[in-house]
């Protein structure tokens, strides 16, 4: 883990000294006054909009700067791997932790846990670790295309045997008491697009409270298109509410997504990560807020998110280093859209205060973005 004691210096003084530009940004006390009214579920005829889990780029930091930008119903934590006997509370806790703090990020957005792994035994025991932990609602991987895990019988490859996914809903919603909603997300299929609808059956008769559909395959990986139609043949079918993912990149893509579907809830990712305000104006095209345009973050507002999350970053204990890795990591990511003409100025950089220079001089050189994208 890259974690380390607080470190001194005149990035960290920068970091700090405009930490509260992100709040005259995005309006901190509206965004305040629309969480506390969040709840972690999904309901029928009440839209929402998830943060989707991106295993090593939406960490805490992450999910609490997307949080104070607002426009999220909840966000939903990478996943935690049960694969031997059931991790201790404190795994949760270092994973996830919002769990010490009421399961909210520190704007008060609800998080919820994930698990991943093929033993439903093994997972129920997770679950109830997860739960007595402070974990609000579970939700269950069956999409994660990733070679090591799915060789560990892991993620998609349950994808394959739909027995065994409603094996595995069914025992952990035996091991979460009620009140506290299991949800499962789901590809596709492995290969075959048809699979979703063996699968989501299973996992609907195993107890899931709702399903998210990511609208490819497993070999169909992360490559466009998306295919949205057959999840809005799922939640035609099946009796509970169904979260759309894939491909939702701009308000457009939602309108699609939304007339190809006809559903209400939406999970959004690499979209998210590429405009950070998308939630923002999504969440006002679903009825969910007043105001919200769809705004591109101009270089001076990138600078605003990015000294944010420095100071997130921070005060949770990473160390520079690791702090730069995360940046890039995520603004890869998020150039994949094509939308940072102003990316491989800085990719080069691997220290927090050349890169934090360099960032503010393309701010400086770019006056007419203003500091309220939102507006
Ligand atoms: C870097 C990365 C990490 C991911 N990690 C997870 C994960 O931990 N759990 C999960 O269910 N999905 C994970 N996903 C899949 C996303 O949650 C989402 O389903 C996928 O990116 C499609 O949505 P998008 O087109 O809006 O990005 C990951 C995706 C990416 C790009």
């Amino acid at each position: 883990m890259c974690r380390a004691d607080d470190w001194p210096g005149p990035e960290r003084a920068l970091a700090l000294s405009l930490s509260s530009c992100l709040a005259r940004t995005f309006s901190r006390f509206e965004n305040a006054v629309a969480l506390a009214a969040q709840t972690l579920k999904i309901q029928a005829g009440v839209p929402a909009l998830v943060l989707a889990p991106m295993e090593g780029v939406t960490d805490a930091s992450m999910r609490a700067l997307l949080s104070e930008v607002g426009g999220f119903t909840f966000c939903v934590a990478e996943f935690l791997r049960i694969s031997q006997e059931a991790p201790g509370a404190s795994v949760f806790l270092r994973h996830v932790p919002e769990l010490a703090e009421g399961g909210r990020t520190s704007a008060g957005l609800p998080v919820q846990v994930q698990l991943l792994g093929g033993d439903p035994d093994k997972l129920a025991r997770g679950a109830a670790v997860a739960i007595r932990a402070g974990a609000r609602a579970v939700d269950l991987n069956f999409g994660c295309p990733a070679r090591t895990v799915n060789r560990h019988d892991g993620g998609a490859t349950l994808l394959k045997y739909p027995e065994r996914i409603g094996a595995i809903v069914a025992a952990v919603r035996a091991a979460v008491p009620a009140p506290y909603p299991v949800s499962a997300k789901l590809r596709l299929g492995w290969d075959d697009m048809e699979a979703i609808h063996v699968n989501a059956e299973r996992a609907v008769a195993g107890g899931a409270s709702w399903l998210t559909i990511h609208a490819r395959t497993k070999m169909q990986g992360y490559r466009p298109p998306a295919y949205w139609k057959p999840i809005g043949q799922v939640r035609r079918r099946q009796g509970v509410p169904v979260v759309a993912n894939g491909e939702i990149w701009s308000l457009d893509d939602l309108r699609r997504c939304r007339d190809e579907t006809g559903c209400q809830h939406f999970m959004l990712g690499r979209g998210a990560l590429a405009n950070p305000a998308l939630a923002r104006a999504a969440a006002h095209e679903l009825g969910m807020s007043a105001g919200g345009a769809d705004p591109s973050l101009g270089a001076a507002a990138w600078q605003t998110l990015i000294l944010r999350l420095v100071t997130i970053s921070t005060a949770r204990g990473f160390p520079p280093r690791c702090i730069v890795g995360r940046i890039k990591q995520w603004l890869r990511l998020a150039h994949g859209a094509g939308t940072l003409p102003w990316f491989d100025a800085i990719k080069a950089e691997t220290e927090l205060g050349p890169l934090l220079r360099r960032l503010r001089a393309l701010a400086a050189a770019e006056p007419r973005q203003a500091l309220d994208p939102v507006a």
